[in-house]
């Protein structure tokens, strides 16, 4: 099969199409044909070196996320069959023709989605349910604050949050980005380029905080925070090590918390996959969600997909398509 790999990390032109074996498929997992593969950060972090692959784990294939049709299943595989369309959360190895996943980390694809569109939604719509939801545990009427909203996790949480009746302010790099996710349900944008978001949203305050800035971030959302406050960290682009008041914890009853996704077990994301197909997928279903698909590419050109990932001009998700 044709797979795009990491040759050495670096910029990404490193990332190169090669010819590997199709993988075998064990007990409890699936072969999947993939038709297209979603683009995350962390693959631009794979690729630079800096985000070694968990164990078990493709060693030079990126990607997280595909969607495709089942080609085989493995002993023990009871909900799929040879022909389904589903969508996967993998551990790496999506930017191939094929991809094998525990059969539990697969869901059907929504009626109405393309496979581009299905191949967008694993990787953003776990990591924000399992973050927003099950961790901070934002209600409905709360006000959720997303730092980076016109990423592909931050348009997710922003149309999750709002049909679930919490009120989402954003924070993005342009006017037209903040524009942007005001359509798909925000009330409110700080374009922290001409705003300081602390000063915008002191008075108000908000009740959760998904941030994967860290850094100079920390104190001021630590600041911005009603009381019984939720902080929830997916990354810490900015830096990792910030100083902590305790006592502002304690007067305002914080609490942080954060976690990555790839490492976490089967048995955890396949549980996880359950709530998301429960929670989630009828969203999708009602038109509630829409993916947003901000450019395609053929397979072969991931290098040039990268490049537009890592300018953060796009608002949503760069997919890659075997075509
Ligand atoms: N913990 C987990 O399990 C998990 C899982 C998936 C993703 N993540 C993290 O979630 C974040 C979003 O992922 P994604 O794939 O949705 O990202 P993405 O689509 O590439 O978007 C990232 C956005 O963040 C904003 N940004 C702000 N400060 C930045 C900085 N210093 N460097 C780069 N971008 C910056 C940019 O928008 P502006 O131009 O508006 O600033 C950029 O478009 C990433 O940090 C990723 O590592 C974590």
């Amino acid at each position: 099969m044709k797979a795009i790999v990491i040759t050495e990390p670096g910029e990404p032109a490193v990332l190169q199409m090669q010819e590997r074996p199709i993988p075998a498929c064990g007990p409890g997992e699936v072969l999947i044909q993939v038709k297209a593969a979603g683009l995350n950060r962390p693959d631009v972090a794979q690729r630079r070196g800096l985000y070694p692959p968990p164990p078990g784990a493709s060693i030079d294939i990126p990607g997280l996320e595909v969607s495709g049709i089942i080609q085989e299943c493995g002993a023990y595989v009871n909900r799929w069959k040879q022909g389904d369309r589903v969508c996967a959360l993998l551990t790496g190895g999506g930017y191939a023709e094929y991809a094998v996943v525990p059969a539990g980390q697969c869901l059907p694809i929504p009626e109405n989605l393309s496979f581009e569109q299905a191949a967008s939604l694993p990787e953003t719509t776990f990591t924000v349910w399992h973050n927003v939801f099950q961790r901070a545990g934002l209600r409905s009427g709360e006000t959720l604050l997303v730092h980076g909203g016109s990423s592909g996790i931050g348009i997710t949480a922003i149309q999750i949050a709002a049909a679930l009746g919490s009120k989402v302010v954003v924070t993005v790099g342009t006017e037209e980005k903040g524009l942007q996710c005001m359509e798909l349900g925000a009330t409110g944008y700080v374009n922290y380029k001409e705003l300081d978001f602390e000063a915008a949203l002191l008075e108000e305050g908000v009740d959760v905080i998904l941030d994967m800035i860290g850094g100079s971030y920390f104190e001021k959302n630590l600041n911005i925070l009603r009381p019984d406050g939720r902080l929830v960290y997916i990354n810490s682009m900015q830096g990792n090590l910030v100083k902590l008041n305790i006592a502002k914890l304690m007067q305002k009853r914080i609490t942080i918390s954060g976690s990555t996704l790839r490492g976490r077990d089967t048995e955890f994301k396949s549980a996880l996959a359950s709530k998301v197909e429960q929670q989630v997928w009828p969203l999708i279903a009602d038109g509630r969600f829409k993916p947003v698909i901000y450019r395609t590419f053929p397979l072969a050109e991931a290098a040039q997909a990268h490049e537009l990932l890592e300018s953060s001009s796009h608002t949503g998700k760069i997919v890659l398509v075997n075509t």
